[in-house]
């Protein structure tokens, strides 16, 4: 797949590399500023966070562990049913310790419900949830991650990590997809 044929799919940008940057700092910021005097466990769910967590990671300043999880979700691949099912699992033993697990985007909110279920019968002395984007829109208030980079308009996005049909992933920028791109 070419570059200029992916940006010829976008029908508008709705978030810059440079306004992805700012965000990543400030929230970097704010971690190591509520977890100080801990090292936490920062999860990133596969594949969607990969790039914002690692990004991310780099602006917290505290030591931390970084592990990775994998899942899938039951269900039509348009629908959440919230039911996952864990393909890799973290190594790291979370007893005892503070996780924070990363995801891409919120849209039901069930995913990340059902992961910090998971992850909080294991013992962790806390488990807290960030999200590069929130539909906030398509979810109860209850669901709304702990701390959230952007708020998100009901369309499908793509990029920095987010895909259609593992596409786009490597944009650099968070865009809105064309409709005839799904047709
Ligand atoms: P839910 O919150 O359980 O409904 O599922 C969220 C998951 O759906 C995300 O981790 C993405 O994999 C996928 N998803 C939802 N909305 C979008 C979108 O606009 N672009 C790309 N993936 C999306
Ligand atoms: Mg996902």
């Amino acid at each position: 797949m070419r570059i200029t044929t992916k940006e010829n799919d976008i029908a508008s940008i709705l978030y810059s590399e440079k306004q992805i940057a700012a965000m990543v700092e400030t929230l970097g910021e704010k971690i190591t500023e509520d977890y100080q005097g801990t090292r936490p466990v920062m999860v990133c769910v596969l594949k969607g966070a990969s790039l914002f967590f690692t990004d991310l990671c780099r602006e917290i300043d505290l030591n931390i562990d970084m592990d990775f999880i994998s899942v899938s979700s039951y269900g039509t691949s348009s629908k959440s049913s919230g039911v996952v099912k864990l393909n890799k699992d973290v190594d790291v033993d979370i007893t005892g310790r503070d996780v924070i697990i990363v995801d891409d985007i919120i849209d039901s909110g069930l995913t990340l419900k059902h992961l910090k279920n998971l992850f909080s019968t294991r013992g962790p002395k806390s488990v807290k949830t960030i999200a590069l984007l929130d539909k906030k829109v398509r979810h109860d208030p209850d669901l709304t991650p702990d701390y959230v980079g952007f708020q998100c308009p009901d369309y499908f996005v793509v990029g920095y990590g987010l895909d259609y049909a593992n596409n786009y992933r490597n944009l650099p920028y968070i865009g809105i997809l064309r409709d005839e791109v799904f047709r």
